[in-house]
């Protein structure tokens, strides 16, 4: 059984939220930054456990949070299903099972902490097949800079998964990125366990859709 299973959410919550980790708001104000600069309609987000950065979604017409994690999920919908205009829950395992999007449909994807643990051949396929020409992907990683995987925050129940995680190098991202996904530009943030997370922007490349799924003429804003 993959181990983010049996990981309570109020464990990983009270983990990433410690003071000396600090990482769910960045990483709620990186997807913020991402919102405010392609003000995106349809949304999807990999690994959106229980909806960390959703709040910022108000103004997409629909939003996917995809996990493994039927609980994860069950929590993020009671927080932000009133709050968005649709919130469709997608439990899938993004290494054996499809992920239900219309292909071409999406205008930015999120992918915050999860090619850590997951297949990146299976995650790229994904993104592959739901962005829109044009869309962005967002990708941010964990650096650890020798400081160990997981900080010592008291939360016991995550060690499993850090047994199961993979620092991703930057070249191996960019290397399943290629030769559609064109690369524009990373940032890092230094966390106070010493930790960096590093946030990627790539944009799918290919022809730009001009007519939108009502079948009016629609130009997709250039960013
Ligand atoms: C580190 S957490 C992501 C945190 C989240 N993006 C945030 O901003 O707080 C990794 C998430 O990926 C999910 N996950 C891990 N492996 C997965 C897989 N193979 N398929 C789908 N979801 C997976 C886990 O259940 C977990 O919710």
């Amino acid at each position: 059984m993959n181990p983010w299973k049996s990981v309570p959410h109020a464990d990983y919550e009270r983990h990433m939220s410690h003071e000396t980790v600090g990482q769910l708001a960045s990483l709620s104000d990186i997807t913020h930054e991402k919102v405010q600069q392609i003000y995106p309609q349809t949304v999807v987000v990999y690994g959106a456990c229980t909806g960390n950065g959703f709040a910022h979604f108000t103004d997409a017409r629909t939003v996917y949070a995809v996990d493994l994690n039927p609980t994860y999920l069950a929590v993020c919908q009671e927080r932000y299903d009133p709050i968005l205009n649709e919130l469709v829950l997608v439990q899938a395992d993004i290494n054996h099972d499809p992920v239900p999007i219309p292909p071409d449909s999406v205008d930015l994807i999120i992918c915050h902490l999860f090619l850590e643990y997951v297949d990146l051949s299976h995650a790229f396929a994904s993104f592959r097949q739901v962005l829109r020409p044009g869309g962005l992907l967002n990708v941010v990683l964990q650096r650890s800079n020798d400081t160990g995987w997981v900080s010592n925050t008291g939360v016991t129940t995550l060690r499993p998964v850090a047994a199961i995680a993979t620092e991703v190098p930057d070249e191996t991202l960019r290397q399943h990125a290629q030769p559609d996904f064109r690369f524009e530009g990373s940032q890092t943030f230094r966390m106070p366990n010493g930790k960096s997370l590093v946030s990627y922007d790539f944009v799918k490349q290919g022809e730009t859709p001009s007519v939108d799924e009502e079948g009016a003429d629609f130009e997709w804003p250039e960013w």
